[in-house]
């Protein structure tokens, strides 16, 4: 088995061209011009997306990676029986959501996707073959996968291999062209090796770490638990900084220079979204459950609380100082992508705030850079969805009357009484706030739920400012 791997040379299959396949392959491709890469999805439309000048993935450096190997040794379609044939190398990065029904719904991850792949693998191989899950795994899922791919009827024999993904969405380029590390994990060794030698053009062997299939698969869900804890722990303190006068910039740049707790991740924040971090948790605590290791499970389990108790903290603190009314009041809504340099909104804390404001029947004028006015339409109505995933006419309704989705910034704030950042994006800091601050209500409430305007400054100004854990300015207008 071993010279069969080591002779045949590299072909390579990624099944589900979403925020990880897309990226990694393009990157593997760009990397290794004599490696062919396909990548294939069931969305036609994400893979006309792949195949155009606007990506269905906003990554900063992304568009030119893709163009350089596109038409070259990268591919994108939607026939994945013809790709896992010719494949030898097959990933899987598929989605791994929480699961919405049944047994573990709302903890444990739904391993459909994942299901359906390695039986479309074990039905459509020949040979042998190398299967390298991508997607983020509840730990032992290689077993079931090894189980079901041993279930090919035509011979096909299969290694099975775990390699997560750490790129962190809007750094994605950057992070997978200088990684601190890849994590590859199997059984055998000769796989592993051939794994390595893709990742080894042009990562140093001494950031690629190999280990066994179960502490690959649970590493990855502990990475995303531990960099999470991190922003709970600090959204913590910021609670108690905003009781105390404490600044919590102050007190995570004066943690953060002790090198055995470092600076990175201490941001504090309106709380942590994306895709995967909640997920992941959740997917632990389940796991944990599972084992009868409930203390553990409760241990992880509070991150998540935390986070949901920070973002409601935020949009209760609008209401409180706004004199306890927001109702028909116009509040702009600055940033509604999960971090900047994204465009993904899954789970954005944005939804959460935007729900709360809603409810209190607050008139909101929505701007992000890169999210298009039907995704916020849709994200907010799928936070309005009931256990069976119906939106009342009434939250529809709701949703038309009182929001509007608006191209700048500028025409966000016109008229608003209050204006809420819930994104990073760096233009928000270049705005002409002069400008911005004449056409507001009095007094001109800014809410920052990133820390990232200028307070001292905006207050003079005129600005009444509420950051997150740190003392409010009140402005002289
Ligand atoms: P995504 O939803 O953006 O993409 C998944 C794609 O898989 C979709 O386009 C879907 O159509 C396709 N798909 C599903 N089932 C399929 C099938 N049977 N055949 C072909 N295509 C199929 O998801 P994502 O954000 O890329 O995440 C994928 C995995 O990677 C998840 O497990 C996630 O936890 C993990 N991950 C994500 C990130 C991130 O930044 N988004 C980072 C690291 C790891
Ligand atoms: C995260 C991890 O960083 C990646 O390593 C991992 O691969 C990925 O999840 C995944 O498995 O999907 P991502 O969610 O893309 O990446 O982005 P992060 O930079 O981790 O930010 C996550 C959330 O935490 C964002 O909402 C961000 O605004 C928030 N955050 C982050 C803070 O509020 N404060 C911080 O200090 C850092």
């Amino acid at each position: 088995m071993t010279s069969k791997i080591a002779s045949t040379p590299t072909r390579i299959c990624c099944i589900g061209a979403g925020y990880v396949g897309g990226p990694t392959m393009a990157m593997i491709a760009k990397q290794c011009p004599d490696i062919l890469v396909h990548v294939v999805d069931l969305n036609q439309s994400r893979i006309d997306q792949w195949n155009s000048s606007e990506l269905p993935v906003y990554e900063p450096g992304l568009q030119e990676v893709v163009e350089e190997a596109r038409g070259r040794n990268l591919t994108f379609s939607t026939d994945v029986e013809g790709a896992i044939r010719d494949a030898n190398i097959i990933f899987i990065a598929v989605n791994t959501p929480t699961k919405a029904f049944g047994i573990g719904a709302g903890r444990a991850a739904n391993l459909e996707f994942i299901e359906k792949c390695a039986r479309k693998i074990a039905e459509c191989s020949t040979g042998h073959k190398v299967v390298v899950e991508k997607s983020t795994l509840p730990v032992r899922t290689a077993e079931a996968v090894k189980r079901i791919l041993k279930s090919a009827a035509n011979g096909a024999t299969f290694d099975v291999l775990s390699n997560p993904e750490f790129l962190a969405e809007g750094t994605a380029v950057q992070d997978l062209l200088q990684p601190d590390r890849v994590l590859i994990g199997g059984e055998s060794a000769a796989a592993v090796e051939q794994l390595v030698a893709v990742y080894g053009r042009w990562i140093p062997r001494d950031k690629i770490l190999t280990t066994n299939l179960w502490s690959s698969e649970l590493s990855k869900l502990t990475a995303n638990a531990f960099l999470a804890q991190r922003v709970s722990s600090i959204n913590a303190i910021s609670a108690l900084c905003e009781a105390t006068g404490a600044d919590v910039d102050e007190v995570a740049k004066a943690i953060g220079t002790d090198s055995r707790i470092g600076p990175k991740f201490l941001k504090a924040s309106v709380g942590f979204g994306g895709s995967c971090f909640q997920k992941d948790i959740l997917n632990l605590v389940y796991l944990c459950e599972h084992f009868g290791l409930n203390e553990v499970a409760k241990y992880w389990e509070q991150v998540v609380v935390m986070n949901d108790y920070q973002k409601k903290r935020f949009s209760a603190r609008i209401v409180r100082t706004m004199f306890h009314t927001v109702s028909d009041k116009k509040i702009a809504i600055w940033g509604f992508a999960f971090k900047k340099d994204t465009n993904d909104t899954r789970e954005s804390a944005a939804i959460h705030i935007c729900r709360d404001l809603l409810e209190e029947r607050a008139r909101l004028t929505i701007y992000d850079p890169r999210v298009p006015e039907s995704q916020v339409r849709s994200e907010l109505e799928g936070i309005f969805k009931d256990a069976l995933g119906v939106v009342s006419e009434r939250h529809k309704q709701l949703i038309r009357d009182h929001v509007t989705v608006v191209p700048d910034a500028y025409s966000a704030a016109e008229n608003a009484h209050a204006i809420a950042v819930l994104t990073e994006w760096d233009e928000f800091k270049k705005l002409d706030m002069e400008r911005v601050f004449q056409g507001m209500h009095r007094p001109a409430f800014l809410f920052d739920g990133r820390n990232i305007m200028d307070a001292c400054r905006l207050s003079e100004m005129g600005f009444e400012v509420h950051s997150i854990g740190r003392p409010s300015y009140h402005g002289n207008a």
